[in-house]
């Protein structure tokens, strides 16, 4: 069958990718956002730097440039809904924390809390921040992680036989990971 061709935009070929929540402090409101932002990278491990792309239309955008500051939450697949939930509203005009009586877990080295129901959070202190098409790429060094018990193994690798991770499809479709890729491959790809 020959391959398909599409233009920019009519195809979601950059995932699956994992879902996360990016969490900021609203101090003029006393409370906290949450939104579902997709786009995510590792940027650095010396130092631990993390990126999250946003539009400058969210509230969280102006919310991060106010404090400086960030956290990145990864839900398990049944927390799906919530993910759909939370990228519906605006903390422009709703307090999600209230409306979704989100459980909060307060920053140990930031003063941004967690999502509690969250298996992985970083707080993040915001280093840069560049201009990429329509989106701005914040760049966070991650002061601190904080796992769920068992979560990850010794070699802090994600336990996917206890976890199911919540990954983004596009088009408000999610899914999630297999024990079967628990599977270390060979290296090297080997002639038939
Ligand atoms: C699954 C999902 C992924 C999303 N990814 C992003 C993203 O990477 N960047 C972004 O700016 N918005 C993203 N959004 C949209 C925002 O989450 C949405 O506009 C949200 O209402 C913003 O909330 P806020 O105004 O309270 O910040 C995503 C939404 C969903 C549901």
């Amino acid at each position: 069958m020959p391959h398909e061709s599409f233009v920019p935009g009519s195809c979601y070929f950059y995932y699956p990718r994992l879902m996360c929540i990016v969490g900021v402090r609203d101090d003029a409101k006393r409370t906290c956002n949450f939104a579902p932002v997709a786009w995510t990278t590792p940027l650095s491990s010396d130092p631990p730097l993390f990126g999250i792309c946003l539009s400058p239309s969210t509230y969280s955008h102006q919310l991060v440039l106010k404090t400086g500051e960030f956290t990145v939450n990864f839900l398990s697949h049944e927390h799906a809904p919530l993910a759909e939930t939370l990228g519906k509203l605006s903390g422009r005009d709703t307090d999600k924390v209230k409306a979704l009586t989100l459980k909060l877990e307060p920053g140990e080295a930031l003063s941004t809390p967690s999502l509690a129901v969250a298996y992985a959070s970083a707080e993040c202190l915001l280093l840069e921040r560049h201009h990429v098409g329509d989106q701005t790429l914040l760049v966070g060094e991650v002061q601190r992680i904080r796992t769920s018990p068992d979560a990850f193994d010794a070699d802090g690798v994600l336990r996917l036989d206890r976890l199911n991770p919540l990954l983004y499809l596009g088009s408000s479709r999610y899914a999630t990971t297999a024990a079967a890729s628990l599977d270390r491959p060979a290296s090297g790809v080997k002639s038939s």
